[in-house]
């Protein structure tokens, strides 16, 4: 099957190896009035001038009408399977409460484990459906899903399997994360520690069952230290998991650093990173994972993202889409907000949304840039140039979405089959 892409404005894709770090990540080339020769899902051609030269009898024409092309973008930390929602906390969040308060007084994360415990795999497959499909229509062509509003092993298998289902039937890419230690349980408040050897010893069955790459923990005043968080890891990596560490949300309290030194692929939030922690990750392979929408809704600071550039950090940016401190499925606000709260360059975000947290989920070698020999995981937007995108902000800008070669999604609506 062949398809044409032409009529393209102009391509905007990274083209080095990641993890693209400091200044490199403004470094995106430019390619205009091209067409893209697509077979079998995979990029063949990348050029410019007549393509007729390329039509079979069967090959599919696609006029991009002038709109400018991007990699698919790809959202490498969601909380995208949960029961519920927590409409009923907003008012005391805008009254200040502070987040970590309301999580000691047994609500926020412990209210959405309540309601993911009690609803059955369909109601929450079709909750995270709905979420995918609306994350789909913003140009998200790759994901990463974390359990963790479970914190007993039937739950979060529960959650990893809905993901791995919805992974199977949806073009989304999904990939999983297992986050056992996302808070204490209620039942564990006196005994720490044997939550925490539960966690280790449910590692073995999210492994043999095949439930997730990766291993999460949020390490923070509170939640779980950084002694603990090591503990977690080092067992998670020696049956061979993949680690990402929700750390410095909230307070430093030494996660990132445990993080780097067990050579974690993300380290994510990083508000309140100390600049030793900048340094030594950007001698590391580890990207930093930055979520401003997470600062935006919990109105907190946001990470010091022009200090990580310039010390030479790897980013990406991710959505954190969870119902406590983001409820957005609005990824294109997310990439929106860093520019004008993390003061990231235009084309620095497009790398952090793209080839860097592809490098964080190991695939880069097939995704993340437009280049030949590459999956079609495109995304074409109604937009002049790519600062517009970023510029004109809170609305959808989506023209058309393809994933693997097919055209899933024109005008902001799913492309009937
Ligand atoms: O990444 N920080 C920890 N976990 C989520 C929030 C989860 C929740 O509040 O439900 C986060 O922000
Ligand atoms: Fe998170």
């Amino acid at each position: 099957m062949k398809t044409i892409i032409h009529n393209i404005k102009t391509i905007y894709t990274s083209k080095l190896k990641p993890p693209v770090k400091g200044k490199d990540m403004a470094s995106i080339e430019t390619i205009d009035q091209p067409y893209l020769v697509i077979e079998d899902g995979i990029i063949q051609v990348i050029d410019k001038g007549n393509y007729h030269k390329h039509l079979d009898s069967d090959t599919e024409i696609y006029d991009a009408k002038q709109s400018i092309m991007i990699p698919g973008l790809i959202d490498s930390h969601t909380h995208l399977v949960f029961g519920g929602s927590r409409e009923f906390e907003f008012s005391q969040k805008i009254a200040g409460v502070p987040y970590l308060d309301i999580l000691a007084a047994g609500g926020g994360i412990l209210n959405t484990v309540n309601a993911t415990k009690y609803a059955s795999f369909d109601e929450l497959y079709e909750q995270a459906k709905k979420s995918l499909d609306e994350m789909f229509l913003f140009g998200v062509t790759s994901l990463e899903v974390k359990s963790g509003y479970g914190l007993d092993l039937e739950t979060e298998m529960k959650q990893l399997k809905v993901a791995k289902l919805l992974n199977e039937n949806h073009p989304i890419d999904i990939y999983m994360t297992y986050l056992g230690a996302h808070a204490l349980p209620k039942e564990y408040k006196d005994k720490r520690d044997k939550y925490i050897d539960q966690v280790i010893e449910d590692l073995n069955v999210i492994h043999q069952e095949k439930l997730a790459d990766y291993v999460d923990v949020f390490c923070e005043t509170g939640v779980f230290t950084a002694k603990e968080t090591k503990k977690i890891l080092t067992a998670a990596k020696k049956l061979g998991f993949k680690l990402r560490v929700h750390s410095d949300e909230i307070e430093s309290i030494g996660g990132t650093k445990v993080s780097i030194n067990l050579e974690a692929k993300t380290v994510d939030h990083l508000m309140a990173i100390t600049e030793s922690d900048m340094e030594l990750l950007a001698k590391s392979n580890t990207i930093g994972n930055l979520l401003p929408s997470t600062s935006f809704f919990l109105n907190k600071e946001y990470a010091p993202a022009r200090k990580m550039i310039e010390k030479g950090m790897a980013l990406a940016v991710s959505s954190d889409y969870n119902p406590g401190s983001t409820p957005s499925e609005n990824y294109q606000l997310t990439l929106q907000i860093a520019g004008n709260k993390l003061r990231m360059l235009p084309t620095e975000i497009l790398t952090a949304s793209t080839i860097n947290p592809a490098y964080s989920l190991d695939i880069d070698e097939f995704v993340g840039s437009i280049e030949v020999g590459k999956s079609a995981d495109l995304l074409l937007l109604d937009c002049p140039n790519l600062d517009y995108f970023i510029y004109h902000y809170g609305i959808n800008h989506t023209h058309s979405v393809f994933k693997k070669g097919k055209l899933f999604i024109e005008n902001r609506k799913v492309v009937d089959e």
